[in-house]
């Protein structure tokens, strides 16, 4: 399999065709595949032998490469959001044709509140655009708002192996976390996530590591679909930004709102503080004047991503001149004023839900002919028509 992109800044990004549609190409370390196709060769033989489909070519794909994500409503996104994807979503905005979602059905297998899930998408949207999304420059919308995913997730759902989503691990992960709810959204989240980012023909998924292993899945399910009904949709791709995996406060696991370990970028400053101030850092360090290593200490890590001067901050700690009381209340106060301006625009946005819901109606509004062309060929192949 070839190298997955790795993108800072999306200045550096050059787009190019391949056969399985457009990726993004840029010098640098390639994190590489999940891995997760290797293990389920029986399953991918058995699709492939009705390759015999036709090998016409979709002629609905995009000309320039197309970038989707999604994320959860969880309210306000987490240092972890910001870092491993949202600003790749910004980045890639500037650039090419960008979609971004709020998954609310997918947030349906584990929020069975109504009013919490109102609420929470609304606050993640104000967030997203807080955070620099410009929804002049992409299509901000709700899952729920364009219906023709979950036609293609039940469409996918007859192209893949069920072998293939018990397998997931987030699927035993989110069985093992809410045993009393292993509710069947659970084993198809991935089908859907494979319908959200294919439907719009997306080639380019800025993602967190995390999501590697669904990402895979969606490959392995348009491979599936396009070898039994011919040449559809392009395999998406994974981008990532220099901090795939954001570990949280806890400094093990990886930041989470489900774990409770996350550091919230657009809180009040003292939530912040007492956020950050809980942070296990080098856990060698015993004494203030031990020397500390920054190369495993996660708030000296979390300090690449808010000044220049990491490298001295490094120093500090290595030869014990500062101690990691000093080194946290200097974080906690850098992302306190890097997300200062944000933490304004979110206010103003959320006192302004009408507002809100208009740019959100206008994002579904605006990707309608790409879902209902996908869908009308879709149908097609599939004799649905
Ligand atoms: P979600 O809502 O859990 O996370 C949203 C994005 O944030 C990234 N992320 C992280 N990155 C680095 N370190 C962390 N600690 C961290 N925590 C979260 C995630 O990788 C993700 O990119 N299943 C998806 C939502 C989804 C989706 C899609 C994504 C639905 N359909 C289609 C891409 C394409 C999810 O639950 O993300």
């Amino acid at each position: 399999m070839a190298p997955q992109p790795t993108v800072t800044d999306g200045s550096c990004v050059v787009p190019e065709w391949y056969p399985s549609g457009w990726r993004l190409v840029r010098a640098g370390r390639g994190p590489g595949s999940s891995g997760a196709s290797t293990d389920r060769p029986s399953a991918k033989l058995a699709l492939m032998t009705e390759a015999a489909a036709t090998t016409a070519r979709s002629s609905n794909l995009p000309d320039k490469p197309r970038i989707f994500s999604g994320i959860q409503p969880t309210g306000r996104p987490h240092l972890g959001n910001d870092l491993g994807a949202i600003r790749n979503y910004v980045a890639l905005s500037e650039k090419y044709e960008a979609i971004y979602c709020i998954v609310d059905y997918h947030a349906l297998t584990h929020v069975h509140n109504p009013e919490v899930l109102r609420r929470q998408t609304l606050e993640m949207a104000a967030a997203l655009i807080a955070l620099g999304l410009d929804p002049d420059k992409c299509s901000l919308f709700v899952q729920s708002d364009r219906p023709e995913v979950t036609e293609l997730c039940w469409l996918f759902n007859t192209v893949t192996p069920v072998g293939w989503l018990q397998r997931t691990p987030t699927y035993k992960e989110k069985r093992a976390n809410q045993p009393e709810d292993v509710n069947h959204g659970l084993l198809t989240y991935p089908v859907l996530q494979a319908a959200d980012i294919v439907l719009y023909k997306a080639s380019l998924v800025p993602i967190g590591r995390d999501q590697a292993p669904h990402l895979e899945l969606s490959r392995e399910i348009v491979r599936a679909f396009n070898a039994r009904y011919g040449e559809t949709f392009p395999e998406p791709q994974a981008v990532y930004t220099e901090a795939p995996v954001v570990l949280g406060t806890d400094g093990v696991k990886k930041m989470s709102k489900s774990i409770g370990n996350t550091i919230e970028i657009l809180a009040e400053p003292d939530v912040i503080r007492k956020q950050v101030m809980s942070m296990v850092t080098d856990t060698q360090r015993i004494l203030r004047s031990d020397p500390g290593r920054p190369e495993v200490c996660n708030v000296c890590q979390m300090h690449r991503h808010f000044g220049a001067d990491y490298r001295e901050i490094w120093e500090g700690e290595r030869t014990a001149r500062t101690g990691c009381v000093d080194t946290k209340k200097l974080l906690a106060e850098r992302i306190i004023a890097h997300y200062a301006p944000a933490r304004e625009t979110y206010r103003a946005l959320m006192a302004d839900p009408l507002r809100l819901r208009r740019i959100l109606d206008e994002g579904a509004e605006r990707i309608r002919p790409i879902a209902q062309a996908t869908m009308t060929e879709v149908r097609e192949r599939m004799g649905l028509r």
